[in-house]
């Protein structure tokens, strides 16, 4: 029998979902089971997505915990034109990075979804999958069963992708035939908008004349050039698609539970009585099993007992924070906040990743140009009604649906002498004092970074990505960040999640390649903006996007590199946190995203990417998840491959 703790804090009443049992916090005492089969931690996607599959059999009983409530569905959550309004709202986690030394030593906000749906209720719809090599890199860190090919039926399964009839044959989003590298049949929603801003064209013939080449879609495991991206939106009320909508509204079961404004403080962990016969494990001596413990004073604690397994979804930033308190992390972070030792696993919170972006600015300033600046007043209103009478207009637009892949080559003609600077340094040399003191986690670092240098060198995979709104904005982004970060408990006591108690440290531009990158795609967006097809905009770039007549390149370095370090942003991609990789590369789950040590705890979101994919994280959480769901499933019909592994294959 596992356990989970949580708290159960008194709040009003919530709109009810009509998808499974929705437990508000005033009905807790009557509705809660005293035992389900399995334990979510964390309604966002991956968490949805699991219990979805798990309680297509009438006989699994699911528990999810979330700490969010439902969506009110507003406008600011579905409708497209409004991505970003519902950030720093009720809906947000509201975090932010401590302070970041390898730039401004400023620290940087850090959004993040709280909510049921989690992050797919704030994020950009922006659907990319990586290139088939981001995920056949998984499989050379020692996963089997993990490559391009093994993920792909469940990218397909996770979607129905919709190419909107009027766009058969229109020019705007330039895809003149059928895709078939999709799925048709799946819950996300994935289509194009109906209005595209005529300074997509701009972006594309510009990018075109520096010989980046048109990609029809970047979602076919080839990813080098410029598109049109598709969006998680529904082809016809042009909506955001999320994981709440499209993972549990759709499922009418009474097998499924979810119960909102609820804070998972702790998983309880303890030794196996079951396993007692079976020999010791090495390197932890034994397995843990999800256990039972109350937590202290304070708001009402609750503990939950589940038959089956406890499953992780609590998100990249949170997971590993959960683990910890749990008495499962590097021991030393564990004794700092007077944690009980369970399992010492450097790697949990460890390998940190995210895409660090930088925005740059190049107003558009022709006054032939209409951009989503020009939305106010009359025109709003005019955008508004066009939105519900007739689901077109600018409303349907989200805020990025045009970008780039660059492969290095194409990115700087010196990408050579790029990659012989970028391979300089030994491997540890960047990671932090305290990362170093784990050989497993550098280990796994090592070889991480052996092929990220080696994918750099392709010319089918994205070194970084632009991504252009319709105001002049051109953002650039890292694909291949060098770099890694950490999350860290700072306190055993998780009621209260905020900055306050967990350190989120990306640790941006530790390794110096990666500020670097940034500035040479700014340098590119300098030669992009003075392509024909881009002046006819009249862009108008201002310090410190562009300098002074007559810099010279020592000076433009300079500037560019300050620019980077004061703008560096999140791209809202952390994870890697709870790496799927083999023990002695300072994983911290296995193929069957198993917590190493323990027999029946697994992660499921973001954090067990080993190593980020060159795209938008969501696709890949969705694919991950649901074959993270057929995993447990076969693990549950007495399928599974053994118990968790304390060796993986060694690199
Ligand atoms: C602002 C923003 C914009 C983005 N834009 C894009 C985009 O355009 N395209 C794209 O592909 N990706 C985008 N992303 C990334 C994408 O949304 C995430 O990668 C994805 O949602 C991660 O899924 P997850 O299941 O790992 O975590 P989440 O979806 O974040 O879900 C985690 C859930 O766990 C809950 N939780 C956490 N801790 C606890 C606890 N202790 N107890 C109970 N519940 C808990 C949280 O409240 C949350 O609901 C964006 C993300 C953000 C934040
Ligand atoms: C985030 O900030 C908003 C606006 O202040 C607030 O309503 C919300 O409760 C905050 N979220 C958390 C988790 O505190
Ligand atoms: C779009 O293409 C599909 C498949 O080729 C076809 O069935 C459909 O009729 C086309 N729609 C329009 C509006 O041309
Ligand atoms: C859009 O349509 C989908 C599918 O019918 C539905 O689930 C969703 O609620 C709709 N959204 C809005 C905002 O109308
Ligand atoms: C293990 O056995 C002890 C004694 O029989 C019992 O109290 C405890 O609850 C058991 N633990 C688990 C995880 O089943
Ligand atoms: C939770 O479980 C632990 C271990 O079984 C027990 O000691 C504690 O009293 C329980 N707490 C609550 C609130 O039920
Ligand atoms: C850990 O315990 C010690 C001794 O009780 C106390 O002084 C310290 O503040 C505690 N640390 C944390 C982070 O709670
Ligand atoms: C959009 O707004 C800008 C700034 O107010 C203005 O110069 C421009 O003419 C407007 N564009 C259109 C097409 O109205
Ligand atoms: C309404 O939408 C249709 C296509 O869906 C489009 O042809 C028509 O122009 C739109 N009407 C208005 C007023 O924009
Ligand atoms: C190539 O990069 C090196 C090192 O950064 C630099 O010294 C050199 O000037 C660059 N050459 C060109 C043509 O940009
Ligand atoms: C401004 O945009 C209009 C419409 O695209 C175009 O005809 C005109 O040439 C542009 N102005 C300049 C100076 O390029």
């Amino acid at each position: 029998m596992g356990f989970v703790a949580f708290a159960w804090l008194l709040a009003a009443v919530f709109l009810s979902g009509g998808c499974c049992l929705h437990i508000q916090p005033d009905d807790i005492d009557t509705q809660l089971l005293p035992q389900y089969d399995y334990i979510i931690v964390g309604g966002g996607i991956a968490g949805l997505v699991t219990a979805n599959r798990l309680t297509e059999n009438p006989e699994v009983s699911v528990l999810v915990l979330e700490a969010g409530q439902l969506d009110t569905d507003g406008e600011i959550v579905t409708i497209p034109a409004l991505i970003g309004q519902d950030l720093w709202t009720n809906y947000d986690w509201n975090f932010s990075t401590t302070a970041q030394s390898f730039l401004d030593k400023g620290k940087r906000p850090f959004n993040s979804g709280r909510v049921v749906g989690g992050s797919s209720i704030l994020n950009g719809l922006v659907w990319t999958r990586g290139a088939k090599s981001d995920y056949d890199a998984w499989e050379a860190l020692g996963n089997p069963d993990w490559g391009w090919k093994d993920l792909l039926p469940y990218f397909d399964k996770s979607e129905t992708f919709t190419l909107h009839p009027e766009h058969n044959t229109t020019s705007d989003i330039h895809v003149d035939s059928d895709i078939p590298e999709h799925g048709r049949d799946g819950p996300v929603q994935v289509a194009y908008p109906n209005f595209i801003y005529e300074q997509s064209n701009s972006f594309l013939q510009g990018i075109a004349s520096l010989g980046v080449p048109f990609l029809e879609d970047p979602n076919r495991g080839l990813v080098a050039g410029a598109s049109i991206a598709p969006s998680s939106m529904h082809p016809l009320n042009q909506s955001r698609s999320d994981a709440r909508t499209a993972y549990l509204d759709t499922s009418n079961r009474d097998n499924l539970h979810i119960a909102t404004q609820q804070t998972v403080t702790r998983i309880l962990i303890g030794k196996n009585n079951a396993t007692s016969s079976t020999p010791p494990v090495p390197p932890f001596g034994f397995l843990r099993r999800a256990f039972g413990f109350a937590p202290t004073s304070g708001n009402t604690r609750r503990n939950v007992t589940c038959s089956k397994e406890v499953v992780l979804a609590a998100g990249a930033l949170i997971s590993p924070v959960v683990l910890q308190v749990s008495g499962i992390g590097p021991a030393e972070t564990l004794r700092s906040i007077n944690v009980t030792v369970q399992i010492d696993l450097p790697g949990v919170g460890e390998n940190f990743q995210d895409h660090p972006m930088v925005g740059g600015f190049y107003k558009y300033s022709n006054s032939s140009v209409f951009s989503a600046n020009n939305l106010t007043g009359e025109l709003r209103q005019i955008a508004h009604d066009l939105y519900y009478n007739n689901r077109t207009g600018p409303w349907t637009a989200p805020l990025i649906s045009t970008l780039a892949f660059l492969p290095l080559h194409l990115l700087t003609s010196n990408w050579t002498t790029f990659l012989a600077q970028a391979s300089a340094s030994p491997a540890p040399h960047y990671l932090s004092e305290e990362t170093r003191q784990h050989p497993t986690v550098v280990a796994g670092y090592a070889l991480q970074r052996q092929i990220q240098l080696n994918l750099l060198k392709r010319p089918d995979v994205a070194a970084s990505e632009i991504m252009a709104d319709s105001i002049g904005t051109l953002s650039v982004a890292v694909m291949r960040p060098f770099s890694r970060g950490t999350v860290r408990a700072l306190h055993a006591d998780i009621l209260t999640l905020s900055s306050e108690t967990i350190a989120i440290d990306p640790r941006y531009c530790s390794d110096p390649t990666d500020c670097a990158l940034l500035t040479t795609a700014l340098r590119f967006n300098n030669r992009l903006v003075n392509t024909a097809a881009m002046q006819a905009l009249q862009p108008a770039p201002s310090w410190p996007w562009v300098g002074a007549e007559g810099e010279t390149t020592q000076q433009e370095e300079a500037r560019l590199l300050a620019a980077v370090e004061e703008y560096l942003r999140t791209e809202f991609h952390p994870c890697g946190t709870t790496a799927m990789m083999p023990l002695p590369l300072g994983g911290v789950v296995d193929p069957e995203l198993k917590v190493y040590g323990t027999e029946n705890l697994r992660v499921v979101d973001a954090g067990v990417m080993p190593l980020i994919p060159g795209a938008h994280l969501q696709a890949t959480v969705y694919a991950v998840a649901e074959k993270a769901a057929d995993i447990i499933l076969l693990a549950g019909q007495g399928g599974s491959r053994g118990h968790s592994k304390d060796k993986g294959p060694h690199p």
